[in-house]
């Protein structure tokens, strides 16, 4: 295992970022004064990309407690494509004036003129939302509703979310700064997309990368290999699982979720950690069990 600092910025869009982001879905409960502390905490350990979205509840408005007025380097990406709904928790919100509203929406919770970072969050496939009946809407048309929001300055770059390797490559013309799809180090489905992600100089922000937020998920930490990889090198499991998404593509950023703030300072410091061959071997060889 080494480190080095080099190897612990990447590339989300034009700006450089600490690969070790953060993912605020898991804010979405629990007390607020401690979520607050572990967003503040994140920043002071450098945490400089923070993934984001309205319809993650109380998180836009904690994120504005902890963090406004935000720092010129912070990256808050967040996402569109979905609104909660008092029954159904969520559900999709796919045309282009939904859009268009949710970042309105983003912006005004968020206390600010403009978002880094917009996720499209496609709802096509599970786990989660699919879309059906009048929000089956073509991919063209919310990129065209995106790039307006774009040239009128609300955001600074188009990213995408759920999305399969024939929507990337029909999205990229449009400029694409990043993809955020589910993989981890056990659940490896997306693998061209993240291909051609590396390609095309856009950062793979997978999410649940650690395999928690779907029931049906498997979970990283509880990885016997992850695990005994973990034990020989001194890491934590969580550690060894973030550390091969940062080894296996120069193209990945790193946004694990977290309300506890030893979790946080473990996550953070993958940024440095570069995993040896034989845990690397080891990790790739367990794409053959993957359950995606
Ligand atoms: N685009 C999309 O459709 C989409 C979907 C889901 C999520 N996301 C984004 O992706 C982010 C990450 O996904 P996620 O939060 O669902 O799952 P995750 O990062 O894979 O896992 C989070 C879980 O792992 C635990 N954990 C985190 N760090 C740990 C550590 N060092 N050691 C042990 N356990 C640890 C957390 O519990 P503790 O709180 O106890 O640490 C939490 O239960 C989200 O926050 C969200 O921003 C995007």
């Amino acid at each position: 295992m080494t480190t080095s600092h080099a190897y612990a910025y990447g590339k989300l869009g034009d700006h450089d970022v600490l690969r070790a982001g953060f993912g605020a879905m898991q804010l979405n409960r629990g007390d607020a004064a401690d979520a607050v502390k572990v967003l503040r905490r994140a920043v002071e350990l450098g945490v400089d990309h923070i993934d984001t979205a309205q319809f993650y509840g109380p998180v836009n408005d904690l994120i504005r407690t902890a963090l406004h007025p935000y720092a010129d380097h912070l990256r808050i990406v967040t996402k569109v494509g979905a609104v909660t709904h008092p029954a159904e928790r969520l559900v999709a919100a796919q045309k282009p004036e939904e859009l268009r509203a949710s970042v309105e929406e983003n912006l005004r919770a968020l206390g600010t003129e403009h978002l880094a970072v917009v996720n499209l969050r496609r709802a096509d496939m599970p786990p989660g939302i699919i879309a059906a009946g009048d929000q089956v809407v073509d991919l063209d048309s919310q990129l065209g509703e995106l790039i307006a929001m774009r040239d009128e300055g609300k955001i600074g770059g188009i990213g995408l979310s759920h999305v399969s390797l024939a929507q990337l490559r029909q999205a990229l013309p449009a400029g694409v700064v990043c993809v955020q799809n589910l993989y981890n180090v056990i659940t490896r489905g997306q693998e061209d997309v993240l291909i051609e992600c590396a390609e095309q100089g856009v950062a793979w922000v997978p999410y649940c990368p650690l395999g928690s937020a779907f029931d049906q998920l498997p979970n990283v930490t509880d990885n016997s290999v992850v695990i005994a990889h973990a034990q020989r090198l001194g890491i934590t499991p969580a550690q060894a699982g973030l550390a091969w998404l940062l080894g296996h593509s120069p193209a990945t950023l790193l946004i694990p979720g977290t309300r506890d703030l030893a979790h946080l300072a473990d996550n953070v410091a993958v940024a440095r950690i570069e995993l040896d061959r034989e845990a690397m071997t080891a990790f790739d060889a367990l794409a053959q069990d993957a359950a995606a």
